[in-house]
């Protein structure tokens, strides 16, 4: 199983900054995507200023200048795998970043790439393949974004928080409990800032949705039941060059069995969680954020259906029921992953008793569409304010050829309506630039830590239950710490 966007089509290689990023208004930028909503709404200049996207194959380019006055931001990253290069990409998009350093056990395969990626753009970052020669050789460094299995976050993030650097941390915020829970811990005995890599939670379809849709507009009434999933088709296990396979003693200092293990530590236990952890955290999260709750309970059925034992040890194929107490009283959400059929691919479905919302991170599926419920009352003004697109109405089928005659109890599909508001970045673009926002002072995290905690002890928990055969229970202290 490849990483949630190392198959995906959106990020494949670490590409050229903007060149006519003159166009992009600085203010914009600085103020963090949060603001692109409004601007989408309206059809705002954000696309024609945006046009500088079209420039990514212009290759020479280099990292956008800073405002004169922006504090320039040394960073360092640690981990550069398939989710490092990406991260690496939508870094090099963000204005006042001075990228100092990589760190990375994988020195002649990613570590190298990284860095010579890094070159060509200007960025002189300096290799390491021990994080703590890098924390001890470059005091210089403010903030570090750790892009590392799951299992390391814990260690990475509390030593990189105790030398005095913000960290941006990838999900899953660490394979255990115990990890994460320390891990909140540390950011609070710091006073460091620690942002979570979920990274829906600063986009801005996602946050349109939530402060405008569910909010102000409360365009789906009470929502009642949750349905979403991430299916993804059978993939080869990673690999690697036989030239570049890491000696077996190193592995081993660094927690891996063998190369097989190191490509694919996600699928194994004590160093990530399976395609439930891997995926669904980001999914089961925003549950979480949009049902203004955390789950009170959790059945769940898994198993390795399809995938080989020696070399998978978690759950190929996980279905869960959560239970939510919300302010608006109960609701149910079901969420599946599986790793054998990519039908539908991934997106989560609100439905509430005036409306339904189809959304996904995705840009090519599911954007966000929202359908009326027949009886619910108009949606014109939202309509005309901008927060959805008018309905694109369903057209009457005949069914000439048909025999089949439509059961006067059938519901009929309510109109279509979408949610107009387009993320034009790397996917991870807005998160990254509300974290390094932080950092100056001019934001607020989107995924504290301790929200980051929130989720994990919500998705770690279907582990458990699928092994316990039974449904599990949260109290409210599970979440606090
Ligand atoms: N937010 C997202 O959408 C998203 C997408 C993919 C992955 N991720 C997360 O990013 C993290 C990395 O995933 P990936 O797909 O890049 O994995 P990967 O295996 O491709 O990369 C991990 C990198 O870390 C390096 N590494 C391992 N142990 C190390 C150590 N102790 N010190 C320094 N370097 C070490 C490896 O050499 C490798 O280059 C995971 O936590 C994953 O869950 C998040």
């Amino acid at each position: 199983m490849a990483g949630d966007n190392e198959k995906g089509k959106e990020h494949k290689e670490v590409t050229a900054a903007p060149k006519d990023r003159s166009k992009l208004n600085r203010r914009d930028v600085l103020m963090g995507l949060s603001t692109v909503p409004a601007l989408g709404l309206f059809g705002y200049a954000w696309n024609s200023q945006r046009g500088y996207q079209q420039s990514r194959a212009e290759a020479a380019a280099v990292t956008p200048a800073a405002d004169p006055g922006l504090q320039e931001i040394n960073v360092a990253l640690l981990g550069a795998g398939a989710q490092g290069q990406v991260l690496t990409e939508a870094m090099l998009r963000i204005p006042g970043l001075r990228i100092r350093a990589v760190c990375d056990i994988w020195t002649e395969y990613n570590q190298r790439r990284v860095v010579n990626t890094l070159k060509r753009f200007k960025h002189e970052a300096n290799g390491y393949d021990d994080y703590r020669e890098m924390l001890d050789k470059e005091p210089a460094i403010d903030a570090v974004i750790i892009a590392t299995p799951d299992f390391w976050h814990a260690p990475h993030t509390i030593d990189c928080l105790r030398a005095g650097k913000h960290v941006y941390c990838e999900k899953e915020m660490s394979n255990t409990l115990e990890g994460a829970r320390s891990m909140v811990v540390a950011a609070r005995e710091t006073g460091k800032l620690l942002q979570i890599g979920h990274q829906r939670r600063s986009n801005p379809r996602y946050i349109h949705c939530y402060e405008k849709l569910l909010g102000e507009a409360d365009l789906l009434g009470r929502i009642v039941t949750v349905n979403g999933q991430w299916n993804r088709g059978v993939a080869p296990d990673l690999g690697a060059p036989d030239r570049y396979a890491i000696p077996a003693a190193q592995l081993k200092q660094y927690g891996f069995r063998d190369m097989h293990q190191f490509r694919n530590w996600r699928w194994y236990k004590g160093l990530g969680g399976g395609p439930i952890v891997d995926l669904g955290s980001h999914q089961i999260d925003i549950y979480n954020w949009f049902l203004g709750a955390n789950p009170s309970h959790v059945m769940a059925s898994g198993g390795l259906l399809y995938h080989d034992p020696k070399t998978h040890e978690w759950y190929d194929t996980v279905m869960v029921v959560y239970d939510y107490d919300t302010p608006q009283g109960p609701a149910k959400a079901y969420y599946q992953t599986q790793t054998t059929n990519g039908s539908q691919g991934y997106f989560e479905t609100f439905m509430g008793d005036q409306g339904t919302l189809l959304i996904s991170e995705s840009e090519v599926n599911y954007a966000g569409q929202l359908y009326r419920d027949p009886n619910a009352p108009a949606w014109d003004e939202w309509v005309q304010k901008g927060y959805v697109s008018a309905p694109k109405e369903q057209e009457a089928r005949e069914h000439k050829e048909s025999a089949a005659v439509a059961d006067v109890r059938e519901s009929v599909a309510p109109d279509q309506h979408t949610v107009p508001v387009v993320l034009r970045d790397p996917y991870h673009q807005p998160h990254l630039q509300n974290f390094f926002d932080a950092v100056r002072g001019k934001a607020t995290l989107n995924c504290p830590a301790e929200i980051g905690y929130e989720s994990a002890v919500s998705v770690l928990k279907v582990n458990d239950a699928i092994e316990a055969k039974s449904r599990l229970s949260f109290s409210p202290e599970d979440f606090k710490i």
